[in-house]
């Protein structure tokens, strides 16, 4: 069973539907006399969407801002459905998706940690034991009874990182977690990531740092406005993907490949 995927998505599309109320014009107004104007926006955030992640896989994922990268990590991470398609998971997920998904910013640090912990079904002696090491790792102990609101964003993702890396997970989903942690913490995260690569299942990371994903990442997959452009060896998608960042057409890429 164990060359089976890990994570394996088949044609999977994802529409944001946005209820917005507009301001309406003078004409308007007098038409619909007392009447809201209403419509709903789509974005088609990820649209037949491809791709197999193997055992012991680096995954790591690139594209613009806006490309649908957070919302495949959000569908692999099952916070949501998708329209279309299939998504098979293999394993336990543990997800530190975009900044503090799943902290309430009104909690203290400890009581979020605590709260993760037993989410993922942990019992009580397990979540305490792991408390420490997560503190630990976080360097933020004198932080841990302050509500997280008054976290600074690098102290944010530092706790996020630590429990997420501390629950012995199948599957970890990194999305930008590295990028907000001052130098000494960022190395001490792929230090970390490359420490589970050999005991996690899989794992799919998102950044914009190029040097990380080279760094950390086995294969990368190209996102562009919900569309996977290209999957392959790290090297060749930096350089089209780089490329199409200078020169903001992706045609002119795609012939690479
Ligand atoms: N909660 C939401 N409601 C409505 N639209 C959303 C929502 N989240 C994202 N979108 C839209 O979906 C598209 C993809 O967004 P997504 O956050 O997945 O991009 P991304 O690749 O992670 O970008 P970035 O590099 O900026 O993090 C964008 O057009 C965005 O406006
Ligand atoms: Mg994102």
């Amino acid at each position: 069973m164990s060359d089976s995927p890990v994570i394996s998505l088949h044609d999977v599309s994802f529409t944001y539907r946005t209820q917005i109320s507009r301001k309406p014009n003078f004409m308007e107004a007098v038409r619909n006399a007392g009447r809201g104007q209403r419509s709903t926006k789509l974005v088609h955030a990820l649209k037949n969407v491809t791709f197999d992640v193997a055992q012991g896989e680096v995954l790591g994922i690139v594209g613009a801002n806006g490309a649908g990268k957070s919302t495949l990590m959000r569908a692999i991470g099952g916070i949501v459905p998708p329209d279309e398609g299939e998504i098979r998971v293999r394993g336990e997920i543990s997800a530190l998706l975009a900044l503090g998904v799943g902290f309430n910013p009104q909690l203290s640090g400890r009581e979020n940690v605590i709260l993760a912990g037993l989410a993922t079904g942990l019992s009580r002696e397990v979540v305490e034991e792991q408390y420490q090491a997560i503190v630990e790792f976080a360097e933020i102990e004198e932080f841990m009874d302050m509500p997280m609101r008054t976290y600074s964003s690098g102290m944010y993702s530092r706790l996020g990182f630590a429990v997420a890396t501390n629950m012995n997970p199948d599957i970890l989903l990194i999305d930008e977690a590295l990028s907000t942690g001052d130098a000494h913490f960022k190395e001490k995260s792929s230090q970390r990531i490359k420490e589970l690569k050999d005991s996690a299942g899989a794992m799919v990371i998102v950044s914009h740092s190029m040097a990380t994903l080279k760094e950390l990442s086995n294969r990368l997959l190209w996102m562009h406005k919900g569309e996977v452009i290209a999957t392959g060896e790290p090297e060749k998608i930096i350089d089209a993907y780089s490329k199409f960042l200078k020169v903001g057409n992706i045609n002119a890429v795609m012939e690479d490949f």
